[in-house]
């Protein structure tokens, strides 16, 4: 039914809003306001992590509902092997599963690097200075990957959308 499909899609769109659109959000208003307030980097990061926290609590149920409602969209598709890797529709879709992997991995990671243990130690203020440098910059090169490869997907969903 037509209408089903457009609330699998309303919800597919309102969970890529909320994911790409928090992650830049983070990335490009809030960091670079937070270090003209703050200049120690052990208080940026501690409330940077106290942010990310929140974050996750929207942005993990949004990449989760993202990849069931897009599944669910191409389930068909992406069953039949020979017919997927026969149109450009299919190659697309399948850069774009590859991509949303690649995402979840990276992020992953992010979300990793910042373990219980870590996370202790920095809110007790107990880590060295260096460390919470070399710390930060991983952060960073996580975050800006995650940051390319969601861009990189609404612009393989933009393909898939306009049956380049
Ligand atoms: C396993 C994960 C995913 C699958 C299988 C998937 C699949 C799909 C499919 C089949 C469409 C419909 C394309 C068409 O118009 O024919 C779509 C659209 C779209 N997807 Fe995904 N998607 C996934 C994850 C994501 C993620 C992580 C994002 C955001 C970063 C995203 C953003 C979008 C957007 C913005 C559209 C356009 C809506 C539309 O025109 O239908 N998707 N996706």
């Amino acid at each position: 039914m037509a209408i089903e499909q457009a609330i699998l899609t309303w919800i597919h769109l309102l969970a890529a809003a909320i994911w790409v659109g928090g992650s830049i959000f983070i990335g490009i208003v809030f960091s670079p306001i937070l270090k003209t307030i703050i200049t120690s980097t052990e208080e940026r990061i501690q409330i940077m992590i106290k942010v990310g926290k929140r974050f996750n609590k929207v942005a993990v149920p949004s990449l989760i509902i993202l990849m069931i409602t897009g599944l669910y969209n191409s389930h068909l598709l992406l069953s039949k092997p020979d017919l997927l890797m026969a149109t450009s529709y299919g190659i697309f879709l399948t850069i774009k599963v590859v991509l949303v992997i690649a995402l979840i991995i990276t992020y992953a990671v992010h979300v990793r690097v910042i373990r219980k243990d870590v996370e202790d130690q920095i809110m007790s203020k107990q880590m060295p200075v260096k460390q919470i440098q070399k710390l930060r910059k991983k952060i960073i090169i996580l975050g800006e990957i995650t940051v390319v490869l969601s861009v990189a997907i609404l612009f393989f969903a933009s393909l898939l959308d306009a049956g380049v």
